[in-house]
């Protein structure tokens, strides 16, 4: 070896394979703004299309009468539903079974919906078109309250569903009743509470929120009447589906929709699900003949394309007295708003919320979920979260603390008490998951050394022996959370979306040089898959990251992939990655074998290329087996070094965390100070570490929003009353805390490269942790549990609620 070789550390460095922290590179166009959106997208002669919708949240529609409209310069076309019963698009399936009104047909349901769409030469031309169409309402009884939906009384809200008994997903109780689901041993779980030497009882509510996306949602959609074929351009998590969808309900043949996703400002869960300014915009491009533009404003965005969570969950842990979980009953109210929209997988009409039982060893559990209809906007959708797993993690986060709060118990010690074993894995929880792996006591306690959690106890009981004194109007909350996320959906046994599985893919060619194209089923919505894929790659097969070019969004030439959300890309399409990487380089081995004159079986690995055992100079880089994939393959073997793998996940994968608050709370304010906070990951083998960092810094960000202050909120007449950035808490830069970030590993058995995801941890496991500070601060004072969102009135009412003034 001379001064000039590289030594096998320079060798893989240079690679920016696993473990590596490689700069993202699509932040060059990202930081130049040199990305390509929805928006950038500017077609000849296109037009532009927009929504008129209802004031009221629930009405009847007596009229809609388009003439003034239509004379408004530069107004081509008003669609309403009867335009669309025309090509049988008025109403459009859901992806949970249920059907949605695209445009308003007899009446409305909730307040912003689509009543009709006007399409003109220009935004400006459609806004003052919408403003001279005339509807005739007649407002009917609203319901808000998910309490009140299932009352005897209460207003049908869903006429088009009168003497249904049955959904898509079994019996239904009540006119406003969508589905009950049902999981674990009742009977069992009822004999746990009758034997408990302690029980505890709580609503706990996870309040209406939104993913709210610095880009909203929208497309262009264009039409080739000589072709017969229809292109869309979107804001799509996941352009496969998308086309699939158009395909069964606009009647086109596949091969000739074509779907790209280009550069999406964020997803986070509202850009899964289909539209109605989709349906619109093709419909608009069909008839008219032009491409159709439509795009979503930010008040639209918030009331009327998704919402997420709204659970009200009752929640009852039985126990011993010294504090061993005996079994947990929870009973869900999931307010589905006026269609259910939930973008869950085909089969869990309440995504994986069994996943309730958490982190620990719960011997039975009983869980009942009520989805019923309100006069809300639909959705359900997965923000930053697995299928409803943040509401359970939240639902099981806040029942430990108020079970160690009745057994006066530490909270941290009644999490270690009860955790799934190390030794216990693959576990089988009592609702039905087989958890693949973790080891929550270490990263638990590598938590509670790092922060001195028992010295953070004794500054909170000096705090508040000075409180009592009157030395001070600060209260200090410690909130702990431990979580188990359940990602990577998912295995086709029981994930489908509209009957397809829930696989993912990959497709890779290796080119003469030496480089290379990867292109993925899925869609990075911010995440870094350009950056990500392509380190997977290196490391399987030794060429460098910076080689790879990574592809996604675009149908024509992607595999067929069911998309991002929910963490599933590194569990599912990050497994497709290596396993198409793994038969190239199956294939390179017998290229190589035939060069160097040997048996494959004498060849072995080394970082970028293979080496003849026992020989080390006898070696053929991957570089020098692509150039030869192309010129000297052994006989009979097909040229070219490509390969494609579509994985089917034998199971989820199961990430999982250790996050803890600190937070003072001034009584008399109820201004708050997060004064630390720290959040261990372990989402097992990780690809890039900065990425990472990054995605749980913005999943923190957003459980900060959502715990304390980030809402949807109804007056009782139905309307929206946080419609926008004045009122809908949207934290910047000013207001967020600053985050500790920590890491164990604990790699997933069944993955090809151990890797778990992590995209969604920080918000399933933050906004516990936030949640659990306030109540935490407000226990001394007598208090159980305040419902989020924690801003400062709503803690100031707390205060004053528990007596803290005098009078
Ligand atoms: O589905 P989504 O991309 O939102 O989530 P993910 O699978 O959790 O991945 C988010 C980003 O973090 C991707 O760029 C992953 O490659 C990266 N990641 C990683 O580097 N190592 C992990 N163990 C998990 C995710």
């Amino acid at each position: 070896m001379n001064d000039m070789t590289p030594t096998r550390e320079q060798r893989e460095a240079s690679l920016e394979g696993m473990g590596c922290k490689r700069k993202r590179v699509e932040d060059a166009r990202f930081t130049q703004g040199k990305g390509n959106y929805v928006d950038d997208l500017k077609l000849p002669g296109m037009l532009h299309g927009d929504f008129v919708r209802s004031p009221h949240a629930h009405a009847r529609v007596k009229s809609i009468n388009t003439e003034e409209a239509l004379k408004v310069p530069g107004v081509l076309a008003v669609i309403t539903a009867e335009t669309l019963k025309t090509v049988n698009l008025a109403w459009m399936p859901t992806l949970a079974g249920d059907v949605q009104m695209v445009l308003a047909d007899g009446k409305v349901l909730f307040q912003n919906q689509e009543v009709a769409f006007v399409v003109a030469t220009d935004r400006y031309a459609a806004d003052d078109g919408i403003n001279k169409v005339v509807v005739e309402y007649e407002p009917l009884p609203v319901v808000i309250d998910p309490f009140k939906a299932m009352d005897k009384d209460a207003p049908v809200l869903r006429e088009d569903l009168a003497g249904k008994t049955t959904g898509a997903h079994g019996p239904r109780k009540h006119h406003n009743h969508i589905f009950e689901w049902t999981v674990g041993d009742k009977d069992l779980t009822d004999a746990a509470f009758r034997k408990a030497d302690v029980t505890i009882k709580e609503m706990i509510s996870y309040h209406r929120t939104h993913p709210s996306p610095l880009e909203t949602c929208q497309c262009v959609c264009s039409f080739d009447k000589i072709r017969g074929e229809l292109t869309i351009w979107g804001t799509f998590q996941a352009p496969h589906v998308i086309r699939t969808v158009v395909a069964l309900i606009a009647k086109l043949p596949e091969q000739k929709i074509h779907v790209i996703s280009p550069d999406v400002g964020g997803g986070f869960g509202n850009k899964v699900g289909a539209y109605p300014g989709y349906i619109c915009a093709a419909v608009a491009t069909i008839v008219t003949g032009k491409p159709v533009k439509w795009v979503e404003d930010r008040i639209e965005n918030l009331t009327a394309t998704s919402f997420a969570r709204d659970y009200h969950m009752t929640t009852e842990i039985a126990a011993t007295k010294d504090g061993k979980v005996t079994g947990l009953r929870v009973h869900v109210l999931a307010d589905h708003g006026a269609f259910d929209a939930c973008a869950d997988p085909s089969k869990w009409p309440a995504g994986f919320f069994n996943i309730v039982t958490g982190s620990y060893d719960f011997p039975t559990a009983h869980l009942a979920v009520d989805g019923i209809y309100t006069n809300k906007a639909p959705g359900g959708v997965a923000y930053r979260c697995s299928f409803r797993v943040t509401e359970a993690a939240y639902c099981i986060e806040r029942g430990m603390d108020i079970l160690a709060q009745k057994l006066g118990m530490d909270p941290a010690e009644l999490r270690l008490k009860n955790f799934v074993r190390k030794e216990q894995f693959p576990y089988h929880s009592a609702l039905g998951w087989e958890y693949d792996s973790g080891d929550y006591h270490t990263a638990m306690k590598k938590m509670m050394d790092t922060v001195d959690y028992a010295g953070l106890r004794k500054q909170q009981a000096a705090q508040r022996e000075a409180f009592k004194r009157g030395e001070t109007r600060e209260i200090m909350g410690l909130g702990v959370s431990f979580f188990t996320e359940i990602v990577g959906a998912g295995p086709s046994k029981n994930c489908d979306i509209l009957g397809i599985a829930m696989f993912d893919s990959c497709e890779i060619r290796l080119h003469p040089t030496g480089a290379g194209i990867a292109r993925v089923g899925t869609k990075s919505t911010g995440q870094g898959h350009e950056t990500t894929w392509a380190q997977i790659i290196a490391t399987e097969i030794g060429i460098p990251a910076d080689n790879i070019m990574v592809e996604e969004g675009n149908t024509d030439t992607a595999p067929y992939g069911l998309g991002t959300y929910g963490s599933r890309s590194l569990p599912v399409a990050g497994a497709a990655i290596a396993m198409a990487a793994r038969k190239i380089k199956a294939k390179a081995q017998m290229i190589a074998a035939y060069k160097l004159e040997v048996h494959e079986g004498d060849l072995e690995w080394d970082i970028d290329g293979f080496r003849v055992k026992g020989l080390p100079e006898k070696t053929m880089s991957m570089k020098d087996i692509c150039w030869a994939a192309y010129n000297s393959v052994p006989p009979g073997m097909e040229p070219g070094l490509e390969a494609v793998s579509y994985y089917d996940p034998p199971n989820m994968t199961y990430p999982f965390g250790a996050y803890i608050c600190v937070m003072t709370i001034d009584v008399d304010t109820g201004v708050y100070k997060i004064k630390r906070f720290y959040a261990l990951d372990d989402c097992g083998t990780r690809i890039n570490p900065m990425i990472i960092e990054g995605q749980v810094h913005g999943g923190l960000t957003e459980a900060f929003a959502i715990a304390m202050g980030q809402e949807i909120r109804y007056d009782p007449e139905g309307n929206v009353v946080t419609g926008s950035f004045m009122d809908f808490f949207m934290p910047t830069a000013v207001e967020t805390p600053h985050w500790e970030t920590d890491f164990t590993v604990t790699p997933s058995p069944h993955h090809p490269i151990g890797a778990k995801g992590v995209g969604e941890s920080p918000n399933v496991g933050g906004v516990p942790a936030f949640s659990n500070a306030v109540n935490d601060a407000f226990s001394f004072l007598g208090s159980t549990h305040i419902q989020m969102p924690h801003d400062y009135w709503r803690n100031w009412k707390a205060a004053k609620s528990l007596g803290v003034f005098a009078a």
